[in-house]
Formats: C-alpha cells, structure tokens, sequence
C-alpha cells in the first residue's frame, strides 16, 4: 500500500510544511491525523506565503484530497476562517472532515487561556483531549444529527457545567444558538474519511501523511508533562487516521540543522545572547524562527543527536529530510551534540560553510555540509533522503520511495 507518512523528529517547526508540500504534488490523499489548530505549516509559494493551521499542504495543490483525520480536535469557526481566506486567494480543492474528529469547543479555548506552566498555543487542544478521553467530546458526526447533537452537549452540560457556564452554555439550546451557522458550514465536508483513506490505499493511490507537532511533544514520549496532547508520533497515524500499520510503505522524519522548541520545558542545547539571535534570525523572512500560531520567538539551540536518534527509534523512520541547513551558512564553527552528561550536552565542533542557494543537487553539496550529513546518518543509522537549503520551493533536492 503507497502510503507515507512525514512526521517531525524534533520538538515541531522542523519545516515539515515545505517537505509535505514538495512530496504533495505526487500524492492523491494528503492525511492530517492529530493536533488541531496548535499545528502552523508555513509554505511560500511564489510570492504568496501561506500559513496553513488546519488545513493539510495539499489545499495549496490542485490534485490531492485533503482529509482532517479522526484524530484532529478542529475548531470550526477558525477552520472556516482558514478554509474562507485561502478560497479568496486559490481554490483549495476538495476537503473531507473526518466524523470521529473532535470538535474545539468555546470552553476549551477559554480554559486554555494564558497557556498554563507548558506554555501552550492556547488554542484549546489540551482540554479538547481531554473532554475527549472523559467521554464529554462532541464530534463532528454529532453536527450532523440533531438528536445525536443534543444528546452530546447535555453530556456536556452536565458533566462541566461551571465550564460551559463560563462561555455562556447553560442549556442545551444556549450551545445550540452558539453552533447554529458553523454546522451547517462544516456539515458537507463531514464524512467517514476512514473509509475514504483505506479505499484510496485499495485503489493504490498515494496517500500522504502529514504529521503536525514534533516527537519530543508526543503526550506518551515526549518530554512530558511539557508536551502537547496528541501523538505525532507514528502511532498517531494508525488511531489518527483509521487505517492499519499495512498503510504505511515509508515513515519519514523532518530534522531541522538546529533545534527549536516554543514553549517551556527541557531543552539541552539551548543557546542564550547573541548566538541564539543568529540562529532566530529576526523575523522578516518565512525561515525565521518565530512561531507561525503565536508569533512567540523560538527558543532555538543545536542539533541534538541523541535526542534525533531516540526519535528514529521510536519512529522507525525509513530516512530523514533535513531543513534549513542554509540558516547556519556563514558560521565559522557549527556545534553538534554527541552526548549528554547528565544535563550538559557534549559538543563536537565541525567547520561551517558558505551559501547555499540554487545548488541543483546534493552532489554540489560543499564538502563540511556532506560532512553534517554524513554526522548525522552515522549516528542515527538512518540516511538523509531529501535535504532543503531555502524557504522556496524550488530548493528541496532528494525524494522518497513510494513503493508504487
Ligand atoms: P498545545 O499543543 O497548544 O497544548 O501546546 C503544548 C506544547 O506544544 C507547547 O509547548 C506548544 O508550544 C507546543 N506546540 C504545539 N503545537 C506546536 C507546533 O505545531 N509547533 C511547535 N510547538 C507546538
């Protein structure tokens, strides 16, 4: 079965948009399966920059169907809010809502507020979960039956009512009024996206999917408690997007050159003062590290290895893509960790290098970036599949095997 999944090998931010977008092209179903609205793919196209929450990369293709899985907890007004400004720029093709997926409620968003000790995105995700896994969820199925939909919200109302109270629910009919006009804008797009992605996989359509988040903010792997509430782990994809473990013909990691996490929680190589400005870059260009959801400054650092290899293993990526090697271009001395000794990371210095635009191949490589890469395939046992040296689309070199 084609399918393939990119997942981020870091803690999010790795460049997995630009990566999805060069590999959505080729694919007939791109897939997103868990997070929501936490998630910030930026993807420049031209001249045009798009910033994608949502919506999976192939909204900015002609050909693929894009499918918001089960495992997705969606806020319907910002989804509509995306949905409505790219239709106003390109027509982002057909999109299908998965049934089982939850639906971000104005209670959530409202307890997520300030983002807590983790440092959240605040968009509702972590208390949608756990409405979720409380068995209180409403999903996008319920939108579509009246009866189901009450039924729901009375769950709801009751099991949290100084919640709901908060944002104006009292009764069933009060979330109903709230509801009204984004139920019926959701409701053609709702459907069992299940049956759609295993059908797609039968028929042997390529079928893509796109992971959002990072390994190390997995809610089982990750660094927790400072993680997210979801799996964007591999395992996420089997539960997320409803399909078996035969769905995945290859499982592709996104490694930026560096690391950077937004929001708190450990980060071993962490840089402070001037070197992390460098390496953030200042904001006015699509590479810079400034979250796309908040606009917060990254919190940017090293590679990590052991850190990339834990993700491997848990992974099992078959390669990985690794981004943004061009933010380190023009550095005397680029620091690599090798180890950790208790909290300190243990660095090994290599020699830095020039520019890298319009290189046309890996072969043109200078030699010190062949050398990072090859650092990175020995330690991981994992080889460097594509690699991309620019914001643009033109500048990711390399491809992934799709098996059919
Ligand atoms: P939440 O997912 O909004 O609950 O946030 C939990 C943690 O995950 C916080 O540290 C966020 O900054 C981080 N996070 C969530 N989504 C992303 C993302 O797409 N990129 C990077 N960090 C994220």
């Amino acid at each position: 079965m084609p399918g393939i999944a990119v997942i981020g090998a870091q803690w999010g931010d790795e460049g997995k948009g630009k990566v999805v977008d060069a590999l959505a092209s080729t694919a007939d179903v791109v897939v997103r399966f868990s997070g929501g609205a936490n998630a910030g793919h930026t993807v420049v196209v031209g001249e045009q920059v798009y910033k994608l929450h949502h919506l999976p990369v192939s909204t900015l293709h002609e050909r693929p169907m894009s499918v918001l899985g089960g495992g997705m907890v969606i806020d319907p007004w910002t989804l509509r809010d995306e949905l409505e400004g790219l239709r106003a720029r390109r027509d982002p093709g057909e999109v299908h809502i998965s049934s089982d997926a939850h639906v971000v409620l104005p209670h959530h968003k409202k307890n997520d507020e300030g983002g807590g000790f983790v440092g959240t995105t605040g968009r509702g995700i972590g208390p949608a979960y756990s409405d979720k896994a409380r068995r209180l969820g409403v999903r996008f199925g319920d939108l579509l039956d009246d009866e189901r939909l009450r039924q729901a919200l009375g769950r709801l109302i009751e099991g949290k009512p100084n919640s709901t109270a908060r944002v104006g629910w009292a009764t069933v009919d009060d979330a109903l009024a709230t509801l009204d006009d984004v139920r019926s804008y959701v409701a053609p797009m709702v459907r069992d996206t299940g049956v759609l992605v295993r059908d797609a996989l039968a028929r042997s359509q390529r079928v893509l999917f796109e992971g959002g988040q990072g390994t190390m903010l997995d809610l089982a792997y990750g660094t927790y408690p400072f993680v997210t509430s979801s799996h964007p782990t591999v395992g996420g994809i089997l539960v997320g997007a409803g399909v078996s473990h035969r769905a995945l013909h290859g499982v592709y990691g996104v490694v930026k050159a560096f690391s950077s996490r937004v929001g708190h929680g450990p980060f071993a190589t962490e840089l402070a003062g001037s070197e992390a400005e460098r390496l953030r870059g200042t904001g006015s260009n699509q590479w810079d590290e400034f979250g796309t959801t908040t606009g917060r400054p990254r919190r940017v650092g090293w590679l990590d290895l052991p850190q990339l290899r834990y993700a491997c293993e848990i992974n099992g990526f078959d390669g990985l893509v690794v981004t943004k090697l061009d933010v380190l271009s023009g550095l005397d001395e680029v620091r690599v960790c090798v180890r950790h000794d208790g909290e300190t990371p243990v660095y090994e210095t290599m020699p830095g290098w020039g520019d890298l635009h319009g290189l046309g191949s890996r072969e043109a490589l200078p030699r010190e970036v062949l050398d990072y890469l090859a650092l990175i395939e020995e330690f991981t046992g994992v080889a460097v599949r594509m690699f991309s040296t620019s914001p643009d689309r033109d500048d990711t070199y390399g491809s992934v095997d799709w098996g059919a």
